[in-house]
């Protein structure tokens, strides 16, 4: 199995001719601060491109949820033998359901969002929004069509990476603080 094949057979759910560079997979990275961090989740993995990269960085007592859809990438992560990391077979739909009650730090992913609807991509962005707390939520894309709902749910920062296939933008989200009724 190939990241390539799994696209022929799935181009939508893929979202992706080939995994991340490392220049990107390092973009994705740099917002987190190791030293403090204990739990991470990441959605999406594919192929694990940035799982193996999140692992040699983490603390020993973090913890790392990568939840894929994708029952032949699933396979392929659960090959990585690592107690920190739990491999979830699951729909990031029902991320808040799947990650249970804990507080994650990060959330970094992958997902095809760009091939979604609206109402899945608002639905996988409450859902996180839910989880994160006060840590953020990094995505690539490779268009900014989703930029007006994530700067209407996050404070955001944008970064480009030319060198992967195809060019990526980086979103660096964190959560805007709830404006309560008076
Ligand atoms: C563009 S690939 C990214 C893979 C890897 N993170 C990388 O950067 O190379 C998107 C991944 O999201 C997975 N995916 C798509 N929809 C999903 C969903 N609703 N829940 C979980 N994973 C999903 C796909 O199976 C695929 O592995």
């Amino acid at each position: 199995m190939s990241f390539f094949s799994e696209f022929l057979k799935n181009p939508q759910m893929t979202g992706a001719v080939a995994p991340s560079s490392r220049f990107l997979t390092r973009k994705m990275l740099a917002p987190i601060d190791f030293s403090t961090t204990k739990c991470i989740v990441e959605l999406g993995p594919g192929s694990g491109c940035f799982t193996k990269k999140l692992l040699e960085s983490m603390r020993p007592d973090a913890r790392l949820f990568s939840i894929e859809l994708n029952p032949d990438f699933v396979k392929k992560l659960r090959q990585i033998k690592d107690p920190r990391l739990t491999i979830i077979e699951g729909n990031a739909l029902d991320l808040p359901g799947l990650v249970k009650n804990r507080r994650v730090d990060y959330v970094i992913s992958g997902l095809p969002l760009g091939g979604m609807n609206k109402l899945t991509v608002a639905t996988i962005l409450q859902g996180v929004r839910k989880v994160l707390g006060k840590g953020k939520y990094v995505q690539f894309q490779y268009s900014p069509i989703h930029h007006r709902r994530f700067s209407r749910m996050f404070n955001i920062s944008v970064a480009f990476v030319p060198i992967n296939i195809p060019p990526a933008l980086v979103y660096t989200c964190t959560a805007k603080p709830r404006v309560s009724p008076s």
